[in-house]
């Protein structure tokens, strides 16, 4: 039986123009992806609404996937429109009201050295109901370790970029905290600021002011945080986009991390193992509760998805439309 506990109600993915069984495996062992990350991806939500599943966000995902295509010199076999088209068929197959969806390009099979020659590059689809990745632990407030590894500085490599190879080093952040019985790992960039979680952006808010940081400090470019900052601005709430630093991130009334996958989940602890295990302190943000702008946040973060604010039912892309 193959198992597909971690993709509840899969039943479909979309590889290379075809809609195949779950189960059916299709990538040799060695294809170039498999040894070197030579893939890219998107991480993408679709939610209900009144009018059917609705893509939050489509237009700008594509971009950004194209972008990362571009930075790993991988020419697209299909069109924005066409990869967009495939996105709704898949939903569509599985029967999804809500999904989280995954395109991946990928180089194939094809030759081992390091530089890919003359290869097809495939695309897979696949969508499943994935509810909010950490869940009960973000329902209580997240408590975050700080790594005493760096983030790759935005200098080394195009940050705008999702890149499956760089991922390894998100894997390595994660365990490293989980290990240690946090529930995220959040890194400092090389100059020592706070830059990101190992998929999340990250928010502060002090004296009413929300803040986060911007590429400059090695971050993903995150497109919840972009439209965070852009409806927090229209509810009234201002926003500053700087540096974080470390004391301003311990002295924080609130705290949250902020992505497709997460959504947005509270960060009430914060351990500093920035400087090695014996020197580690362990702060509480604000009221150690989830607070009131992130309740605000993340009230209206669910409600626009679902198509119940008007002003940004231009952000959906409706499956059945
Ligand atoms: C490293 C990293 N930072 C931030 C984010 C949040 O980005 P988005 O809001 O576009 O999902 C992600 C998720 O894609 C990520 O992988």
């Amino acid at each position: 039986m193959f198992d597909n506990t971690h993709f509840p109600k899969a039943k479909k993915y979309w590889q290379n123009e075809k809609l195949l069984d779950w189960p059916t495996l299709t990538i040799h062992p060695m294809s170039h992806a498999l040894h070197y990350g030579t893939s890219v991806f998107e991480g993408i939500r679709a939610y209900p609404t009144a009018n059917g599943p609705a893509v939050f966000r489509l237009p700008e995902h594509l971009d950004r996937l194209f972008h990362s295509a571009s930075v790993l010199s991988m020419d697209i076999p299909y069109t924005k429109e066409e990869i967009a088209e495939a996105i709704k068929l898949v939903i569509k197959a599985n029967q999804l009201d809500s999904a989280y969806i995954r395109p991946l390009l990928y180089y194939a099979y094809g030759n081992l050295g390091l530089l890919p020659k003359n290869f097809a590059v495939e695309l897979a689809i696949a969508a499943w109901e994935w509810g909010a990745y950490l869940g009960e632990a973000a329902e209580k407030g997240l408590s975050v370790y700080i790594l005493p590894n760096r983030r790759i500085h935005h200098s080394q490599f195009d940050m705008k970029a999702k890149l499956g190879g760089i991922y390894v080093l998100s894997t390595l952040g994660g365990q490293q905290a989980r290990s240690r019985g946090f529930d995220e790992a959040v890194y400092l960039n090389m100059e020592g600021n706070i830059a990101e979680g190992p998929g999340e952006n990250i928010f502060i808010v002090k004296n009413g002011i929300l803040k986060t940081n911007n590429m400059n400090e090695s971050i993903l470019e995150g497109i919840t945080r972009t439209s965070i900052l852009q409806f927090a601005s229209n509810m009234g709430i201002e926003s500053r986009v700087g540096p974080i630093t470390k004391e301003e991130f311990f002295q924080a009334d609130e705290a949250f991390f902020s992505g497709t996958a997460v959504e947005i989940a509270p960060i009430v602890k914060v351990t500093d193992g920035s400087n090695g295990k014996a020197s580690e302190k362990e702060y509480t943000i604000g009221s150690g509760k989830q607070g009131e702008f992130t309740d605000k946040i993340q009230e209206t973060f669910h409600r626009l998805v679902r198509g119940e604010v008007e002003e940004y039912r231009t952000w959906l892309t409706y499956v059945y439309a």
